[in-house]
């Protein structure tokens, strides 16, 4: 299958009574459809919810500084959400959420086999690394963990949401941290690069 059909498959979907009566619209992810990144948020807001497409909002723009700051744009990764519809009022996903969610997860993953993901706070952080995730973001944050998720081997590395940023009056302390974090991301990427088979030129 492809990402489209996949987006078209889930645009309808009613596996959550709540969501799929509240929300706007399905929020499925946007970006490079075969990049070696992924960026795992929590769930849409409301500007999200409003224009169906992920961190667009607030914390979008502080994602797009942090991509920025090692040479990214979103244009470059694809970005999704752990929960695909808004929560009403922004609340925490709930685990039957998370796990109503999972299938389609797994699904992306599968077609964009990216070498990195990017887990974008605590709910992300504990799909992907379900033991690790138990310590918490802050205590987590910026190591590079391998994990075999759904049979398929990832780079992990799990970043502070940027809505903590927001929610601390923009500490600059905090955003330093996010942005050597970024750093580390990039290295990610750039050691995975340079393991890939290269073209021969003669
Ligand atoms: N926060 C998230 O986790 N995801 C979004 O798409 C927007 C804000």
């Amino acid at each position: 299958m492809v990402l489209i059909s996949l987006k078209e498959k889930y645009s309808t979907c009613t596996l959550c009574s709540e969501l799929c009566v509240s929300r706007s619209q399905v929020v499925f992810g946007s970006g490079k459809f075969d990049s070696s990144v992924v960026i795992l948020g929590e769930a849409p807001g409301l500007s999200e919810a409003k224009q169906g497409i992920p961190f667009c909002g607030a914390s979008g723009k502080i994602l797009q500084d942090l991509l920025a700051s090692i040479g990214l744009t979103r244009d470059d990764v694809f970005i999704t959400n752990t929960i695909i519809c808004r929560p009403p009022k922004n609340r925490n996903p709930k685990k039957k959420e998370i796990t109503n969610c999972h299938e389609r997860l797994i699904q992306t993953l599968d077609i964009i086999k990216p070498k990195v993901i990017v887990t974008v706070g605590n709910f992300a952080t504990k799909v992907i690394l379900p033991q690790e995730g138990k310590k918490g973001i802050t205590k987590i944050r910026g190591n590079v963990f391998e994990t075999i998720f759904d049979g398929t081997l990832y780079n992990v590395v799990p970043v502070i949401h940027p809505a903590n940023l927001l929610y601390n009056g923009r500490s600059a302390v905090i955003f330093d941290a996010m942005k050597k974090d970024f750093e580390t991301i990039k290295e990610v990427i750039g050691n995975i690069t340079s393991r890939l088979p290269q073209k021969k030129i003669r």
